[in-house]
């Protein structure tokens, strides 16, 4: 049994944060940021506004876009690095809000490589018989985890949703899936606090995102460019079979290299994290559910899903959508 995308939805929160806001808060510039970024805007949670009130809302889109209702899904999985509680699962959270009773729901924490995995596990679900019909959704607050404070990394993030219904089918769909991860880099990409660990950096006010940012492009230009070859091989495929290539945006310059590997036009490469930032494990799902709506992706196109992330972790999905 295959499975195939059926439907797709992505949610952003209304409040915008332009490179120009961030000039008032940290010693940077419009200029700089968009220049080694490409990033110009960020949606940014107002307090109160939760992962699972974005996932809600992407979630109900896919399902819609699918032709379905709640009550037809049969797996629910979230991929999220900012969860609403430490238990349970956000995914739960989602359940009881879509009214769904019953089926599995878990979350499944890769961070922007998140997407990825919970698709991969979804479509092994449906493989195998377990689900039908699955929702996977990667949706962050990863404002909540940003110290403002630090120019290094608060101008590179945002907020958002995006979801898929994974569906079974007889045609092809998903083609393959590979992830990857090595946590001998654990420390290049962090939040250094956890549950186990005791909140003593939450209770000093430093439980936040660490980065050594030049280390992390490095590996995720190799890394990416590396993933990139074992998909097409594993598929017998050619650069030249990719219609669209759909990265986890992070950084317009590592999203250009890997385009450029792919010997692809940056017409067939997805981008918002002009508009959307960094938006973690939702990143992928909402360049999907942009490039569906505004009519770019076409059905029976094959696309390119890549990611990088803390981990390190990642992955890629092939597809035909
Ligand atoms: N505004 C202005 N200057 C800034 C700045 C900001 N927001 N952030 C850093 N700088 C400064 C640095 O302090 C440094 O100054 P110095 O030369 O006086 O020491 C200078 O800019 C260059 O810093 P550097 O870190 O070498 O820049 P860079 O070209 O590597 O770009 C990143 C920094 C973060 C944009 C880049 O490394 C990157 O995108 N890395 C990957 C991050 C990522 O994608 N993480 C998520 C992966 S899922």
């Amino acid at each position: 049994m295959n499975s195939r995308i059926a439907g797709t939805g992505g949610y952003l929160p209304e409040n915008v944060m332009t490179n120009a806001d961030l000039e008032k808060l940290v010693e940077t510039s419009d200029e700089w940021i968009e220049e080694r970024t490409g990033i110009r805007q960020r949606h940014i949670a107002v307090a109160g506004e939760t992962t699972c009130d974005l996932a809600e809302k992407a979630a109900r889109q896919a399902i819609e876009a699918a032709g379905l209702t709640e009550q037809d899904i049969d797996l629910i999985i979230v991929a999220t690095t900012t969860p609403d509680r430490i238990f349970p699962s956000t995914a739960c959270l989602l359940q009881a809000r879509l009214d769904i009773h019953g089926c599995a729901a878990f979350d499944v924490q890769a961070v922007c490589t998140g997407f990825v995995y919970a698709l991969s596990v979804a479509e092994k679900f449906i493989r195998t018989g377990s689900a039908t019909r699955a929702l996977v959704v990667g949706a962050e607050t990863t404002s909540r985890i940003i110290d403002w404070s630090d120019r290094s990394t608060c101008v590179l993030f945002g907020d958002g949703a995006g979801a898929v219904v994974l569906e079974a089918t007889d045609a092809p769909g998903i083609l393959s899936t590979h992830l990857h991860a090595d946590g001998a880099y654990r420390d290049l990409l962090t939040v250094p606090e956890g549950v186990s660990q005791g909140f003593a950096k939450m209770q000093a006010g430093e439980a936040y995102i660490t980065m050594q940012g030049n280390e992390v492009f490095k590996m995720a230009v190799k890394t990416l460019g590396r993933i990139v070859d074992e998909t097409l091989a594993a598929n017998d495929m050619q650069k030249s079979d990719i219609n669209w290539l759909i990265p986890h945006q992070a950084n317009i310059r590592i999203i250009k290299a890997t385009a450029k590997k792919l010997n692809m036009s940056m017409e067939q490469v997805v981008v918002t994290v002009d508009h959307h930032g960094n938006t973690s494990a939702a990143s992928i799902p909402l360049a999907l559910d942009v490039a569906v709506r505004d009519g770019r992706i076409k059905r029976g196109e094959t696309l390119l899903l890549e990611a990088f992330g803390g981990g390190f972790t990642w992955g890629s999905a092939l597809l035909k959508y």
